[in-house]
């Protein structure tokens, strides 16, 4: 089963989801039609919203609701990109120059806010206390995380507990909050839905560990952003860290230079040095397990052509190459 079996299995949703971002992306404000509809019309994997439709699916929730959380999800996703974009300085993303390079960096702000804020005025719609508490936890432990990321920019000091923290609360939260909402619409109890949390958990960090092997390893064309954004910004993330620890003392010592000084200058010998002790080899190990972790999660869940796609999904987030 390929990501095209996924697609398919949740088209008819997805489209709906796809009208419910079209009609809500609407401001009377033009330059903020410009910003929203240039982002989100460079398309994206759209890995959220499937999250919320297959959860909401494998707990056999038949309403309506699901769609509106999706684009929700994608929305508050939509604009964490944005922001940042204006942070890590990226130049491309969805294969086109970003927000920031084209329109600026205020404009990217001010649109990532109005983004975000229509996501609560549509969540809210949903009148669940709920939903309200996952998403509101989410997008702060979000904000949480990319300020953390801040503060270890440009430290070559991390470990890889520390990045871990990062990425479980910039990247996997979301995961998990797409998961709960679905078993919340269905109406799941408490065991289930920790347990497609823990799946949303475990698929999220899998889903960051290779974004940054990517970031290393991947084609530019393919993956639609520029490579060694990381290493520009001095970002320590996990192929660094386990090249400093088991690379040679030459390759710790230079890996370390590059994270506190930042730039491209050194990128081809810290390229040689992160595929020279392994790094790469061992990030993509722990992205593994983490997805096997996912997978191990959801036997708790009935069985259902649901939950079968879930599975995929966790096979998709770790041999995907975009
Ligand atoms: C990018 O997310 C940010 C990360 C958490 C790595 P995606 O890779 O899901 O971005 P799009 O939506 O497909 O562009
Ligand atoms: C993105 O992390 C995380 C959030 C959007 C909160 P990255 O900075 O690694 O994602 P890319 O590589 O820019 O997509
Ligand atoms: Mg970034
Ligand atoms: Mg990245």
């Amino acid at each position: 089963m390929s990501i095209d079996a996924i697609r398919e299995f949740i088209a008819a949703d997805m489209r709906a989801v796809d009208e419910v971002i079209r009609t809500r992306l609407h401001s009377d404000v033009a330059l903020i039609r410009q910003v929203a509809e240039y982002i989100i019309g460079g398309g994206g994997k759209r890995m959220r919203p499937a999250l919320v439709l297959l959860s909401a699916g494998a707990f056999g929730y038949r309403g309506r609701h699901h769609h509106e959380l999706a684009a929700v999800v994608e929305f508050i996703h939509t604009a964490t990109l944005l922001h940042d974009d204006v942070v890590d300085e990226s130049a491309l993303r969805r294969g086109r120059p970003t927000a920031n390079s084209l329109f600026g960096n205020a404009a990217s702000v001010l649109v990532g806010d109005f983004v975000y804020s229509r996501a609560f005025q549509m969540m809210v719609g949903v009148d669940s206390m709920r939903v309200l508490q996952v998403l509101a936890d989410a997008t702060n432990v979000i904000a949480e995380g990319e300020v953390l990321q801040l503060m270890n920019c440009h430290n070559a000091g991390i470990d890889e507990e520390d990045y871990l923290q990062v990425i479980r609360y910039k990247t996997a939260k979301l995961f998990e909050a797409a998961t709960r909402l679905g078993a919340i619409l269905g109406g799941a109890g408490g065991a289930a839905e920790e347990a497609i949390a823990m799946y949303g958990v475990h698929l999220g960090t899998a889903f960051q560990l290779i974004d940054d092997v990517l970031d290393y390893s991947g084609d530019r064309q393919s993956i639609g952003k520029n490579l060694g954004d990381d290493l520009a910004e001095g970002k320590a993330t996990l192929p660094l860290i386990h090249a400093m620890k088991r690379g040679t003392p030459g390759q710790a010592a230079l890996i370390r230079r590059a994270i506190e000084h930042g730039g491209l200058e050194e990128l081809g010998a810290v390229l040689d040095a992160i595929r020279g002790s392994g790094a790469l080899d061992y990030a993509r190990g722990q992205a593994l397990a983490e997805a096997r972790a996912a997978c191990d999660a959801l036997a708790a869940l009935p069985a259902s052509p649901y939950r079968d796609h879930l599975l995929q999904l966790a096979d998709f987030a770790v041999t995907r190459t975009y």
